[in-house]
């Protein structure tokens, strides 16, 4: 459905050149979760937007290819770019007060929506957008479609975004961070939510977040970012039973430690580090348990230890 093939961004900084991604690869497949995993500052949400072409125009893709249904993204031209947009891939990100406009109607906005890619008459958008609202369990749909977004809380406008997301029926669906400005309540149901959907609609899911407990619930596979590289990438099964990487090993220990309501977490301590400097060995390394002198120098390829099993980690063996 969509592959990412070496996806190389970079910025331009004070400080010198920012490499935010650095040779990712993934893909989504059909109807299955993929979920991108890893700390802030990690190049997450730049590898979500360069799908869309979306990236800040500071941004520059310096390498690689992002296919959709076997066409490059970045060859489209802005026609074609807008039908993919919107129509086969949508996106919801982590504050959706930033993407709703707040002087229109959240019936308004999904109207329009509707209106924009589709040849419908504006009483049969509305009765779409009503369905969509009723789609996302949203209460009593026909009163809310008046509604202003900031009479609405925090999930309910996670709806409205949802509901906006799937009213064409996208083949894609990119959640970035979506549940993070959610109480632990409101981010349940959300999640339920879109695995409902994802089923009924047959869509392909990219979530991503830093928080791996979100990944959890719902990804089919798991790729793990460090500091604008993947990791470990592997199915969500094989990666819970037998993680690979340290900084897998470390997330995971820390999502135990937050479950079980430790207040001293102890695994990971230090930052990613600054991505205008980064060290020929492993990226890793400064905050590693397991680290030894090879670490340092030798360059560590992502390598598959089983069969779609990938690590990037020089002291991982098959
Ligand atoms: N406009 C920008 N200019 C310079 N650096 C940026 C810009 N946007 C993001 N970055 C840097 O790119 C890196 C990756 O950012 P991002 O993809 O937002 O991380 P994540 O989503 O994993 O938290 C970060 O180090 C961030 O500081
Ligand atoms: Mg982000």
């Amino acid at each position: 459905m969509l592959e990412i093939k070496e996806l190389t961004v970079k910025f331009k900084t004070p400080q010198g050149e920012l490499k935010a991604c650095d040779k990712v690869s993934l893909k989504i497949e059909k109807g299955k979760n993929l979920g991108l995993v890893g700390e802030s500052g990690c190049g997450k949400s730049m590898t979500c937007l360069a799908i869309l072409k979306l990236l800040p125009a500071e941004a520059q893709i310096t390498w690689g290819k992002i296919l959709f249904k076997d066409e490059n993204i970045f060859k489209m031209d802005s026609k074609k770019l807008r039908t993919v947009r919107g129509d086969k891939i949508s996106m919801i990100f982590q504050e959706p007060m930033s993407s709703l406009n707040p002087v229109i109607t959240i019936g308004e906005q999904l109207t329009e929506a509707i209106m924009t890619h589709k040849q419908v008459t504006q009483s049969e958008a509305k009765k779409q957008a009503i369905e969509l609202l009723k789609k996302v369990k949203i209460d009593k749909p026909e009163a809310r479609f008046y509604e202003y977004p900031h009479n609405l809380s925090g999930g309910m406008r996670q709806r409205v975004m949802i509901a906006m997301a799937i009213s064409l029926k996208p083949d894609i669906l990119i959640a970035d961070e979506p549940t993070t400005a959610l109480d632990v309540t409101t981010q349940a149901q959300v999640l339920e939510l879109l695995d409902e959907l994802q089923r009924e609609y047959n869509m392909s899911v990219l979530i991503v977040s830093h928080d791996f407990g979100v990944i959890a619930r719902l990804a089919d596979s798991i790729a793990v970012m460090y500091a604008g590289e993947i990791v470990e990438y592997a199915s969500s099964e094989d990666l819970f039973k037998n993680p690979r990487h340290p900084y897998t090993k470390a997330l995971l220990v820390s999502l135990k430690q937050m479950q079980q309501k430790k207040d001293n977490l102890t695994v990971l301590k230090g930052a990613v580090c600054d991505l205008t400097k980064l060290p020929i060995g492993c990226r890793f390394k400064p905050r590693c348990s397991e680290a030894d002198a090879e670490c340092k120098n030798k360059i560590t390829e992502l390598v598959e230890i089983n069969k779609g099993h990938f690590v990037r980690c020089h002291k991982c063996k098959k």
